[in-house]
């Protein structure tokens, strides 16, 4: 795990920039790749400003934008897609199995509440970021869709200052009952500090059978040199943006953490993996390698452990 400075963006009134740039990735996917889709995110549009609407929208633009000027990360934009694909899907069965709270931490411009109306009844959402981003997201929605999904509750919180578990508390959220949580495209961006944290208060304050889905940034020596001098790169773009990338993670040192913040490993996510559940044959879209996802769960303290 690298260690840093505290975020930059800490008590931010800036909107986040990266959250725009990864609701554009969504939407291009979407309205230009070929089909099958790895992810439908039919809300994506909505959320950009207007630059990146356009960017998006028209083909020409696209290309001109996503292809050429930025056409160096194209190797990033698959985890993009891979990585919600990954969460929702283990989302609905968690739903299905009687789940009825997700809460989305650095949700952004995440658009499960507003493409999900099906599982309006279900699934109480909680959406968790900056106030600056939320403000932002909210006119949006509103823009949009003409109102707040009833199900949805915004839960302004810096992960670097303030206590999300008395934030939840104060949102509704019933600690009682099991949840599912979602982490994308948030822990590179933490000091493993704030990322340590925030596992202990979603570890304190959520009932036995709760599951987190996140993705991480695995350490440099374990890239290739190739894709290492990509990771510098876009490390370079998003921190000249205000969001500097601050920490990462081997497969073990990830495990050896979560265990130790009281988290089973349920599954390990990396590129080769991902490749043989969403991808298959395919070589239209590859997963970027630097981008593991992986999913860990609360259990009920063991009978061991009771006494
Ligand atoms: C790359 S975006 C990902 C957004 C969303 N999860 C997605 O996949 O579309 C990173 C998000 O993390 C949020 N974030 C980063 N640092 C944060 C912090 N210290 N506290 C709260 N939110 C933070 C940003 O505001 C932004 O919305």
């Amino acid at each position: 795990m690298t260690n840093s400075e505290n975020s930059p963006r800490s008590r931010s009134k800036d909107t986040s920039k990266t959250a725009v740039l990864v609701a554009t990735i969504r939407a291009v996917h979407l309205r230009w790749h070929d089909p099958p889709h790895i992810f439908e995110d039919t809300f994506a549009m909505h959320m950009l400003t207007p630059f990146w609407h356009a960017v998006a929208k028209y083909r020409p633009l696209k290309w001109l934008v996503g292809d050429v000027i930025l056409g160096v990360y194209r190797p990033v934009y698959p985890a993009v897609v891979l990585r919600s694909r990954y969460t929702e899907d283990q989302l609905v069965e968690a739903i299905e199995s009687g789940t009825k709270q997700y809460v989305i931490l650095g949700a952004g411009h995440d658009t499960f509440a507003l493409r999900r109306k099906d599982l309006a009844d279900k699934v109480r959402v909680f959406e968790v970021d900056h106030p600056a981003t939320q403000d932002v997201k909210r006119q949006r929605i509103l823009k949009a869709n003409g109102s707040i999904p009833d199900n949805l509750t915004f839960v302004p919180v810096d992960f670097e200052v303030d206590r999300l578990d008395e934030e939840m508390e104060k949102a509704g959220f019933n600690s009682q009952k099991p949840a599912f949580y979602s982490w994308l495209g948030v822990t590179y961006y933490l000091t493993p500090e704030a990322i340590r944290d925030t596992l202990d208060r979603v570890a304190q304050k959520s009932a036995p059978g709760s599951r987190i889905v996140f993705d991480f940034k695995i350490a440099k020596h374990m890239m290739t040199q190739e894709w290492r001098t990509l990771c510098e790169k876009m490390e370079g773009f998003v921190a000249r943006r205000g969001e500097p990338m601050l920490t990462d993670f081997t497969p073990q040192s990830l495990s050896d953490m979560m265990a130790r913040h009281g988290y089973t490993e349920v599954e390990m996510m990396p590129p080769e993996e991902q490749q043989r559940r969403y991808l298959g044959d395919r070589t239209d879209i590859e997963p970027t390698a630097f981008f593991h996802f992986a999913q860990f769960s609360l259990e009920p303290p063991s009978e061991e452990d009771a006494e």
